[in-house]
């Protein structure tokens, strides 16, 4: 176990901790889980908080972060929408940097990992498992209120499209935006860097963001985007579409 005297508080966020390595330093995040470890990751004391490795082979915000990804991370309190959450390693991250006033929706539409999802969303309390396809935001719209970021990492050629139709139901104006983007399901013969800035691009006229990170050699062919919505042009608030169940259509 790594001595606890060598892990260090960032300015990046409070529960975000840093233990210099030979190689490179790694990134720790203080838990509102209990023991023992999920995952298989560890786990350690650092001046007497509980901190997990947040290891970039398992999660991709944790590779943005070695990557040297400067954005913000989701604040404490804030309500976050996840999709693709598999069995909940990154989103259990998401649910402590969130903290235990923060909510994480975390969708999955496959029921294997969601089984393991709801196992974590018993450790993690503020952590709100969905088994839907994200791809059908109206059927969870009861569930999910306006949030202020999306997290999405869900591998699939539309994945863009996806995240669009949720910001319309659920992201709040100048909301953010942390995608991790698969080049390689989105279209083969493309270099995975043309396909993250075709993303941003796809996007530009309703997000801002900076350039894309590569996540290699942490996850091959993937890059990470860092959106926050545009104010709407002329002022004045973007109309959510938030329709009730059974009354049709949002479009
Ligand atoms: C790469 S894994 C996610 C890993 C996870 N984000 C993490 O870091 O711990 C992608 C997940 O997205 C899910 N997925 C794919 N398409 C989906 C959809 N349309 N709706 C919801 N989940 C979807 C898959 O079932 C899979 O569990």
């Amino acid at each position: 176990m790594p001595r606890p005297s060598l892990f260090r508080p960032t300015d990046r966020h409070p529960a975000l901790w840093v233990r210099p390595e030979e190689r490179y330093p790694t990134f720790w995040v203080e838990t509102l889980g209990s023991l023992p470890p999920t995952h298989g990751e560890r786990w350690s004391a650092a001046r007497g908080r509980t901190v997990r490795h947040f290891d970039p082979y398992r999660s991709k915000l944790a590779a943005a972060l070695a990557r040297g990804w400067e954005g913000d991370l989701p604040s404490a309190g804030e309500p976050w929408l996840y999709l693709g959450a598999a069995s909940g390693t990154t989103a259990s991250f998401l649910a402590d940097l969130v903290g235990s006033k923060g909510r994480v929706y975390a969708v999955e539409k496959s029921l294997r990992p969601f089984g393991r999802l709801i196992a974590v969303a018993e450790r993690w309390p503020n952590l709100v498992p969905i088994l839907a396809d994200a791809r059908r935001p109206r059927e969870y719209v009861d569930w999910v209120p306006n949030v202020s970021g999306i997290y999405v990492d869900i591998s699939q050629p539309d994945q863009v499209e996806i995240f669009r139709e949720n910001a319309n139901y659920f992201l709040a104006d100048r909301g953010r935006a942390l995608i991790a983007l698969k080049a390689s399901s989105i279209e083969r013969g493309i270099a995975p860097a043309e396909h993250a800035r075709r993303a941003v691009d796809a996007l530009a006229a309703e997000f801002l963001g900076g350039s894309p990170v590569p996540l290699a050699p942490f996850h091959r062919a993937h890059y990470f985007l860092d959106l926050r919505r545009s104010p709407p042009s002329g002022g004045g608030r973007r109309p959510v579409r938030r329709p009730t169940r059974g009354s049709g259509s949002p479009e």
